[in-house]
């Protein structure tokens, strides 16, 4: 909305001198003062200074709706690489994982709507004595028509049967040492069976990746820098970073002059690597590839030491941890979570068995895929509304909550919005019959994304949407469309398209797909 400002209030306020000529003053402020994008025009009245709105703003309904901020021109730019998710084959699919992934679509949505060119990685679990047990017990236990019918499910059947058998089956335990030494050794045979592994599970996870929304562009993982791993070793010995401790193993001293010393282990006293090997090794191979300016771990822990002798020997580079607490109690009606499957199939099902009860589902066209959208967005609502470092209390009944602040009332506020899209609005509207709240919350969209970008917090963009959403439901009330004279409902009718924008905008940003319908 266009708004004046006095020069009695800065003359009290000390900002401008209380004396002088009011005429000049003003003048001369409004001289100094910059246009952007918002403010498209700022003149001096006598002693008032007038500015002028950007009436496009308020008419542009795309994607890019609030995004118009000059905000954004301070943020550095360039390319991101984020990565979240990163399970382990045949394991368990838990909540660490699950937040991982919703976090970091998250973070990879908001880097990129603000301009940055991201990559989307997932790094696998895919080596280690693991495939040793899994090749092992596979020749046992497994059955090529169950992993093809099932692959997640017969694999972790397959594991969980293996490591209970090698527990008191020395053969077992010595068939799991050669299967996994001969796949260290690229033996053919073992190498394919590993492979088949992988990509089974690989093609799954795409399939229920998608369901969530989120996709990946890279699926690398462990397996990918076994050889690296050593070479890393050697550029830390070339460097003169590589000490040797009192147990003959390698490590690299990351003590700053004067702090205590803190060392990290690189190298095992038999010349293996280890983990964090192969994550620098990881690392570096990611550098040299995408060449990016910043890179985001989404890792419920991250060895200090990793960031650290990435910005300060390997990398050089910004390297950011985002940590993220426990969740607790996530189960489904069949018990323990195994796999990110059953998550969104239990969501879906108590969405759909809650919409059951309104007669707007008989009407629907695909009520399973709205109650899936939906129950989605209860379980990213739930995780996103408070700080990620905090751990937080896993509850079906509250997160799917019709009123309250939860993913189901965005939802429902959307559905309801989107019925005035459909009406037909005037590209020019008299601003004056807005009042200014409403207004104000809209506007704040850009400052909002601003801060989650410092920070990378999701919680500032949720408790917008859910406030915006408040205010919507009391204009629903007080700002009738139906029955108003033609000016003041056409004005009303782009505020709630204007609103419907920025929350179906913010939404996505969350990584929760709007419905248009519920
Ligand atoms: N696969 C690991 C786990 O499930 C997470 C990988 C984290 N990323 C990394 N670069 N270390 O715990």
């Amino acid at each position: 909305a266009d708004f004046k400002l006095s020069i009695s209030t800065l003359r009290i306020s000390g900002i401008l001198p209380s004396t002088g000529d009011i005429q000049l003053q003003t003048e001369h402020l409004a001289t100094r003062l910059k246009q952007d994008s918002v403010v498209e025009d700022i003149s001096a009245g006598c002693g008032i200074i007038n500015f002028k709105v950007n009436r496009k703003l308020l008419v542009q309904e795309d994607d890019k709706f609030g995004l118009n901020s000059e905000l954004f021109n301070t943020l550095k730019k360039g390319t991101t690489l984020v990565e979240y998710s990163s399970p382990n084959i045949a394991k368990k699919f838990h909540a660490g994982h699950l937040r991982s992934t919703i976090i970091g679509n998250f973070i990879a949505n908001l880097k990129q709507c603000l301009g940055n060119n991201v990559i989307r990685m997932n790094y696998l679990g895919d080596w280690g004595m693991q495939f040793g047990l899994l090749g092992a017990g596979f020749a046992q236990f497994g059955c090529q028509e169950k992993l093809k019918e099932n692959p997640l499910q017969h694999l972790f059947e397959v594991y969980v049967q293996v490591n209970k058998e090698a527990e008191h089956n020395e053969d077992m335990k010595q068939a799991a040492r050669d299967f996994f030494r001969q796949l260290e050794q690229h033996d053919n045979e073992a190498v394919s069976l590993w492979q088949q592994f992988r990509e089974i599970t690989v093609d799954e996870y795409q399939q229920v990746y998608k369901r969530l929304g989120v996709h990946f562009d890279v699926y690398s993982g462990e397996s990918f820098h076994q050889h690296q791993a050593q070479e890393v070793v050697q550029q830390l010995q070339s460097r003169d970073l590589l000490k040797t401790s009192e147990k003959g193993t390698g490590v690299v001293d990351l003590s700053t002059s004067g702090d205590t010393s803190s060392v990290c282990t690189v190298l095992r006293s038999d010349g293996t690597t280890l983990y964090i090997t192969r994550d620098l090794a990881a690392a570096i191979d990611r550098k040299e590839k995408y060449n990016f300016n910043e890179m985001i771990y989404v890792v419920r822990k991250l060895m200090q030491s990793l960031s650290d002798i990435n910005a300060y020997s390997t990398t050089g580079c910004r390297c950011k941890h985002v940590p993220f607490g426990l969740v607790r109690g996530m189960k489904t009606r069949k018990g323990e979570v195994v796999f990110l499957e059953d998550v969104l199939d239990e969501a879906r099902a108590r969405m759909l068995h809650n919409m059951s009860q309104s007669k707007t589902t008989k009407e629907m066209d695909n009520p399973e895929d709205t109650a899936e959208k939906v129950g989605i967005s209860a379980l990213i609502v739930q995780d996103f509304r408070g700080p990620l470092q905090s751990d937080y209390k896993f509850d079906w009944d509250r997160m799917l909550q019709a009123q309250g602040d939860t993913g189901v009332f965005l939802q429902y506020t959307h559905a309801r919005l989107s019925r005035y899209i459909k009406l037909k609005c005037p590209c020019f509207i008299n601003i004056c019959y807005l009042s200014n709240e409403e207004l104000d919350v809209l506007c704040s969209y850009d400052e909002v994304l601003y801060q989650s970008a410092q920070d990378l917090q999701p919680k500032h963009l949720v408790n917008f949407l859910l406030k915006l959403c408040h205010l919507i439901a009391s204009a629903h009330r007080e700002l009738p469309v139906k029955g108003s004279a033609q000016d003041v409902a056409q004005a009303r009718l782009r505020l709630f398209s204007g609103a419907c924008s920025v929350l179906a905008n913010g939404m996505r940003i969350l990584g929760i797909t709007p419905v248009d319908q519920m």
